[in-house]
């Protein structure tokens, strides 16, 4: 561990000072990794980093930035066909084939969560509770819904914050000992270390983000991002 990393001396943890990191355009290819570039998420996420709005504004912001990602993480699904009885005849239309399951790290996925059940509403959700060490940044489990019973053809992780990977990477660990078929991370804000682990540790899975930052300051906050995602949706200062 880093000198300046001290949990008892009153002095703030440095657990990033001195760390390599990659640039943001060193990790701008990486397979698999899609950022959006839709301007209203653009719009959006300025009103989300914005340190004036609000906890009620922030919770929303989230939920519509959710959305707007839940609607480029799905374009891939797979469809079967199954006839509807408009109110003029008989057709064949489409369904999602199989189960879609959305797993929230809590607590900061809780308001993606939301914005994946308004667009697909049977949606099942797997609650998972990670809490990164703010002294390590190591990520510990300390709440898992998981069912037994797997009948998804995809599994959403969302969480806003990509920023060591060290939840996300734990996250999708666990949900692979699932046996889930597709698995796919979805984020609002990542920063290039973290992307590039996420994505050399899970190269077969897809990873959605809305914002791709500059770098991690020594304490493992995301530069410029947001602050604490899970204390601005809740307000917990
Ligand atoms: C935040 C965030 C991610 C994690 C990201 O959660 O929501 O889960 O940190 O950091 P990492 O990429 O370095 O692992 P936190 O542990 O603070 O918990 P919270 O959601 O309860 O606020
Ligand atoms: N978690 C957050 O909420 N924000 C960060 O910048 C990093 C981790």
């Amino acid at each position: 561990m880093n000198e300046t990393n001290t949990q008892y001396g009153g002095r703030p943890s440095l657990p990033m000072q001195g760390v390599p990191q990659p640039k943001r355009d060193e990790v701008l290819g990486l397979p698999r990794v899609h950022i959006s570039t839709h301007p209203v998420m653009a719009h959006k996420m300025t009103a989300l980093r914005d340190k004036n709005t609000q906890p009620p504004e922030f919770y929303r912001l989230v939920k519509e930035i959710g959305m707007l990602l839940a609607y480029e993480a799905t374009a891939n699904l797979t469809l079967e066909p199954t006839d509807v009885e408009t109110p003029l005849e008989r057709m064949t239309g489409q369904r999602l084939a199989g189960g879609i399951g959305v797993t929230p790290i809590l607590r900061a996925g809780l308001g993606m969560a939301e914005s994946f059940r308004e667009v697909i509403p049977d949606a099942q959700i797997w609650h998972l509770g990670l809490r990164r060490d703010e002294n390590t940044l190591q990520a510990m489990e300390y709440y898992n819904q998981l069912p037994h019973k797997v009948d998804l053809q995809v599994c959403y992780a969302v969480d806003p914050m990509l920023a060591t990977g060290g939840s996300a990477i734990d996250a999708i660990n666990i949900l692979k000992l699932r046996g889930i078929p597709l698995l796919s991370y979805v984020g609002i804000i990542a920063a290039p270390y973290g992307l590039l682990k996420l994505s050399q540790t899970h190269p077969d899975i897809d990873i959605y983000v809305a914002a791709l930052d500059e770098s991690l300051n020594d304490r493992g906050y995301i530069m410029p991002g947001l602050g604490d995602a899970g204390d601005r949706q809740f307000g917990t200062f």
